[in-house]
């Protein structure tokens, strides 16, 4: 009998799932919650929300679903995982307790000091004043962070200690992120690119997805605010000693110190790494699988998803790497990878947004979008069926992803395709990936 699996949330990240899960041989039965008019043509959507956890129990009860991934954070963080294992349906996905890794900044600064783990110098306050009086003794710039997960928007990079106050003030005395930024870090800032490092794991043994990089700031040349991330590609080129940096250094170390604490984890590990001078240095884990990084990273995997992901549910994550090939062929010395990723592909993907994102944007436009083929296609974010028509809902609307056997061919491949989106209302980037072999890690 065909595997069922359901699939929580209905963003591009989880269209990205179960287009995956859905090229799998084993031609799983697919459920998506609530999922987007993109997973519909694959999958069953179920009208649930993702935060009501006794309907998601419910919704799997009904139609016999014992094998779930839960997308996004909140869910995560709420504790969903714990009530769909108590009731004996496998998950991929962390715990409560594992997802406080994302969801409470100051506990994941906590966890890194204790296992040696590279990160930015930080103070952590819940009062006004006394943040106002450590950043007397600061020099710009500086990073302010709501400790909570507050959906993209809890952190700001100030380049001035009046942006520094501002943000301290609109999280700690206008709780303009209302519980989640009640605590608050300030942080020393770094530079250099960022690494999108996604992690799968059982809590015992671990293997690397490709690495990525997103490209958050709204406009060329990473001018404007940051957003939910405007594009994607991998894999990010990496020399040997960073492979093992990352593994040494960062990984390890941390899936080390959730075993020594009795924290259970089992999906998506992800860690958001800046590259400074001074080696590889984590800004913040996540607990679950990136978005736009996933729209990029599951078409270069090689294996069964399918598998990979019941492996991983089940604690079983070395019988399902061990059927993989040994090595990356082509890929760098020391990557962690176990044989998931095939570097002779690249994707990339460029995310069409509706106008004014990331500040205020009109919802309802009409939109028409071509056919996939083999390299490039459609994955849906912010789309919604009214009266029969697809319409736009949302700020990041699609992603347009190509793959090709090198970046500049997907990069190619993506752009072609969303140029042939009909939607008066859509703006995108158009340096996503570019030169991205020449800035190597
Ligand atoms: N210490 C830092 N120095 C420089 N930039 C930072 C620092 N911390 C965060 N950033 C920037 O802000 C972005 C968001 O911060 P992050 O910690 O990932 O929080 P979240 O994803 O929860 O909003 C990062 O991707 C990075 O671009
Ligand atoms: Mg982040």
């Amino acid at each position: 009998m065909a595997r069922k699996v359901m699939v929580i949330g209905g963003g591009g990240r989880e269209h990205a799932l179960v287009r995956q899960l859905a090229a799998s041989p084993r031609k799983p039965e697919i459920y998506a919650a609530p999922g987007n008019p993109g997973t519909a043509t694959l999958a069953c959507n179920l009208d649930v929300d993702p935060m009501d956890l006794d309907a998601v129990l419910a919704a799997c009860r009904r139609h016999g679903i014992d094998l779930a991934i839960i997308g996004p954070e909140d869910p995560l963080i709420a504790g969903l995982a714990d009530h769909l294992r108590n009731a004996g349906i496998d998950v991929f996905g962390p715990g409560h307790l594992g997802a406080r890794l994302e969801g409470d900044k100051e506990f994941a600064k906590e966890v890194m000091a204790t296992a040696g783990i590279p990160t930015p110098r930080y103070h952590a306050f819940s009062t006004v004043d006394a943040a106002l009086r450590h950043l007397d003794t600061v020099k710009p710039p500086v990073v302010v962070k709501a400790c909570g997960a507050a959906q993209g928007k809890g952190v700001a990079v100030c380049d001035s200690l009046v942006e520094a106050e501002a943000h301290i003030r609109l999280c700690l005395e206008d709780h303009g992120f209302g519980d989640a930024g009640a605590r608050i870090l300030v942080e020393e800032c770094l530079f250099g690119p960022e690494l999108s490092i996604l992690v799968v794991t059982d809590g015992q043994d671990y293997a690397l997805l490709a690495p990525s990089r997103d490209h958050k700031r709204v406009g060329d040349g990473d001018a404007g605010p940051n957003t939910g991330g405007m594009g994607a590609y991998a894999p990010v080129p990496m020399d040997s000693d960073l492979c093992h940096a990352v593994d040494t250094e960062i990984v390890a170390p941390l899936l080390a110190e959730l075993v020594r604490r009795d924290i259970p984890f089992r999906g998506v590990l992800y860690a958001g790494i800046m590259l400074t001078r001074d080696g590889p240095k984590v800004l913040e884990f996540n607990c679950r699988f990136g978005d736009p990084e996933t729209q990029v990273v599951l078409p270069l995997m090689q294996g069964d998803f399918l598998t990979l992901v019941e492996a991983t549910a089940a604690g079983n994550l070395t019988d399902f790497l061990q059927g993989l090939p040994d090595a990356e062929a082509g890929g760098p010395d020391g990557w962690p990878g176990r044989g998931m990723t095939d570097w002779n592909r690249s994707a990339v993907v460029v995310v069409g947004a509706a106008k004014g994102y990331p500040g205020k944007y009109d919802k309802h436009h009409p939109l028409a979008v071509p056919a996939d083929d083999a390299e490039a296609w459609i994955v849906h974010a912010g789309t919604t069926m009214q009266d029969g028509k697809l319409v736009t809902s949302g700020g990041r609307v699609l992603g347009a992803v190509g793959e090709g056997s090198d970046l500049a061919a997907a990069r190619a491949q993506a752009y072609a395709l969303l140029d042939r989106v009909a939607c008066d209302h859509l703006f995108h980037r158009r340096d996503i990936a570019l030169g991205a072999e020449r800035t190597s890690a």
